[in-house]
């Protein structure tokens, strides 16, 4: 847990510092964590807490409450693919080291997808499986 918390205060550091200007290094550890806790781990630092956003450095969009979060499909490919300021986090295990991210499996993905939409005061009921993150076209593949 010493690592993940490591991982934690880098990931607040790089989000109030710079968007793009990540240290993300290691999922290691994240396995069979839910998606609550790949939240806090992974998207918290720069979406903070319950989801509300920040204005600072850069734009992190709120969660809680965002109209955007209706379309699950729309979740799972902005963490995927990544979107301006925000990383892919959908690269290939070999290639996050280059791009100084932290690689999600379509389950990790899953999970922290259904988190977003369901917690915060959201309240998207369907839940959807690591086989539909599968389903969509992957960044760094080719
Ligand atoms: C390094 C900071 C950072 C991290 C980490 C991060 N995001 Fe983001 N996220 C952003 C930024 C910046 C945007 C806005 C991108 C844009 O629209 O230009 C964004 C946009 C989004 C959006 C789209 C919101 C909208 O209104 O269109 C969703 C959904 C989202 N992030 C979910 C997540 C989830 C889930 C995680 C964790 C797996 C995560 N983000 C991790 C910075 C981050």
């Amino acid at each position: 847990m010493k690592r993940l918390g490591a991982l934690l205060l880098a990931v607040s550091l790089a989000g109030a510092a710079a968007a793009d200007d990540s240290a993300f290094t290691s999922s290691a550890g994240l396995g069979s964590a839910g998606g609550a806790e790949i939240y806090s781990h992974i998207c918290q630092g720069c979406h903070m807490p319950e989801g509300r956003g920040a204005v600072g450095a850069g734009h992190y969009p709120t969660l809680a409450g965002n109209a955007a979060l209706v379309s699950w499909q729309y979740v799972a490919i902005t963490v995927l693919n990544g979107k301006n300021g925000m990383p892919a986090f959908g690269l290939p295990a070999d290639q996050v080291m280059e791009t100084r991210t932290v690689h999600l499996s379509d389950a990790q993905i899953a999970d922290v997808v259904n988190y977003v939409r369901s917690s915060f005061g959201n309240r998207h009921k369907d839940k959807i499986a690591a086989s539909q993150v599968a389903a969509l076209p992957h960044p760094g593949v080719p």
